[in-house]
């Protein structure tokens, strides 16, 4: 009788580990009640849009897609009415707009959504709820089922972002596409794309070619650790035609993402200076495209010249990016070259300014002025508070949270990617025995500790923190294979501090969620780093 009694405990232990398997929903939904049961997808499951949720239909054909690709399945999508045996896509006004109700039976699948971006995270959330089998396209013999429950879910946040720093080393748009495809699964909306660098000038401008086919090349790279100053003798580049932005542009709408470009100025433009020297503060200095990491003195000037220049610039990228942020950089601008340059000086004098940090003030404010003018809305790292902003700008605090803090109570919208807890390029584990990386310890823990509401600030300021990103800088990181070993698993405590609901943190629980996605995360072939996941 003990020994049967054993046995029954430990068969209740196991459904109930299978089951909650099951639930383990990352980001965790706002409310998700279970319920026993699970509905099986079939070949005559049916994928019905009522005509009210008509605008859907794409998400509808990406969950036919995807059954076909994972289990061989062949799910038409219909217009009708909801019925059994079937995923029924229907509009519900109430709901958020990224918000959605998702309820699985042994009969049928509801989804209600007020916008096509809802219904895409419930099924983010819905492929969560079933094998891992339906993130891979491996053939198996894996039953197609979902876990019953009901959720009802919204985010916390508007923007949940993710900035990949293509300057430093390229990325090729085939790891682009799925660098917003690993974001989307996590609910991820905003891919920060930083187009430009010091050591490389990444997209292409029709008006000035010169920064593809010169400011794109870097005639060697560092090797190893700064310190050490040994180049590979290699020379390296990569740009993106306006042909690829425009294929990723329009992949990441299928997504649900959106992409802020970013080109820097009036600092971090060394790559720019070596193709168009005349925009620098010594014209007749011979400039390259910088071969070291680090902060480079050869800065923009502000010439009127240069803001001609910086202006048709951005008119295409606006004209490309649909989005409604423009990222300007306006980060790390030293200031030597400007306290030496007789213009600038004369520049300070004619304008009333105080300082060469007011002339910064002043750059930035006429590059605001010209983006506001077309519609958009500029967005710097939080240097751009120096010397007072207009309204409309908004600022990414990175520099830890005083500069988003500082932000949200002159009134600026803000968003949180404070370096020490969301610095994808530093060290997640023990340095000794992982992969060369910039410094700085982050382990998981530490990017899951952050909460955005912050005591300095009242509650009308917080409603100022819009969103949280994390940065994935590249100096150290040439490979999509590296970068997705950096990006993941801390991009789960990201996914989670912008998408779940305030709640007391509990690292453990957290934890044992992220070690659930093991299998996902097999099976979509992330590379994520180990560390903390045994
Ligand atoms: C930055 O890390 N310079 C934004």
């Amino acid at each position: 009788m003990k020994k049967i009694f054993g046995a029954c405990l430990c068969w209740v232990f196991m459904i109930q580990l299978s089951a909650q398997n099951n639930y383990s929903i990352l980001p965790q939904p706002v409310k998700l009640t279970k319920a026993s049961g699970e509905f099986t997808f079939k070949n005559n499951t049916a994928i019905v849009v009522t005509k009210e949720a008509a605008s859907f239909s794409s998400v509808a054909q990406m969950l036919s897609a995807q059954m076909n690709a994972s289990f061989g399945l062949h799910l038409a999508v219909k217009t009708g009415n909801t019925k059994s045996n079937a995923v029924n896509f229907s509009y519900n006004e109430k709901l958020a707009e990224e918000g959605y109700e998702l309820k699985v039976t042994n009969n049928k699948i509801d989804i209600q959504a007020k916008t096509g971006k809802g219904a895409f995270y419930a099924l983010q959330s819905l492929f969560q709820l079933m094998p891992a089998q339906v993130f891979s396209t491996a053939p198996s013999n894996i039953a197609a089922t979902a876990k019953n429950c009901s959720i009802e879910d919204a985010p916390r946040y508007n923007y949940r972002g993710l900035m990949l720093d293509a300057g430093r080393n390229f990325f090729p748009v085939a790891f682009i596409k799925r660098y917003i495809d690993l974001m989307a699964v996590y609910k991820l909306n905003t891919f920060h794309w930083h187009l430009t660098e010091d050591q490389g000038w990444r997209i292409e401008i029709k008006k000035y070619p010169l920064l593809t086919s010169q400011s794109s090349i870097r005639k060697e790279s560092m090797v190893g650790r700064y310190g050490d100053m040994k180049f590979d003798k290699t020379p390296y580049g990569g740009f993106y035609t306006q042909e690829d932005i425009k294929e990723v542009i329009a992949y990441a709408d299928k997504k649900f993402v959106t992409i802020i470009p970013e080109i820097e100025m009036p600092g971090h433009s060394q790559a720019l200076l070596a193709s168009y020297p005349q925009l620098g503060c010594n014209p007749d200095k011979i400039y390259e495209v910088a071969t070291k990491w680090g902060v480079s003195e050869d800065v923009l000037c502000p010439r009127e010249e240069t803001f001609t220049f910086m202006e048709n610039v951005l008119t295409e990228v606006m004209a490309l990016f649909p989005g409604k942020y423009i990222h300007i950089g306006g980060d790390e601008c030293p200031k030597t070259q400007w306290k030496q340059s007789r213009f600038c000086q004369d520049l300070i004098k004619k304008l009333g300014l105080k300082n060469e940090h007011e002339l910064q003030s002043y750059f930035i404010r006429r590059i605001d002025k010209f983006i506001t003018s077309k519609g958009k809305r500029m967005l710097g790292w939080d240097e751009i508070l120096e010397g007072g902003l207009s309204p409309n700008a908004m600022v990414m605090s990175w520099r830890g949270t005083s500069g988003g803090i500082e932000a949200a109570k002159l009134d600026h919208d803000v968003v949180m990617s404070p370096n020490n807890y969301f610095y994808l390029d530093y060290y997640q584990a023990n340095p000794k025995t992982e992969p060369i990386a910039i410094g700085g310890d982050l382990p998981l823990s530490k990017c899951y500790s952050f909460e955005p509401d912050l005591p300095e600030l009242t509650e009308a300021q917080t409603k100022h923190i819009v969103g949280i990103q994390a940065n994935l800088w590249t100096e150290y990181i040439k490979t999509p294979a590296y970068a997705e070993y950096m990006t993941f698993p801390r991009a789960l405590a990201l996914a989670e501090i912008s998408w779940s609901p305030k709640a007391p943190k509990n690292y453990t629980e957290f934890l044992d969620r992220v070690k659930k996605q093991k299998p996902n995360m097999d099976a979509l072939k992330i590379q994520y780093c180990p560390a903390e996941l045994k």
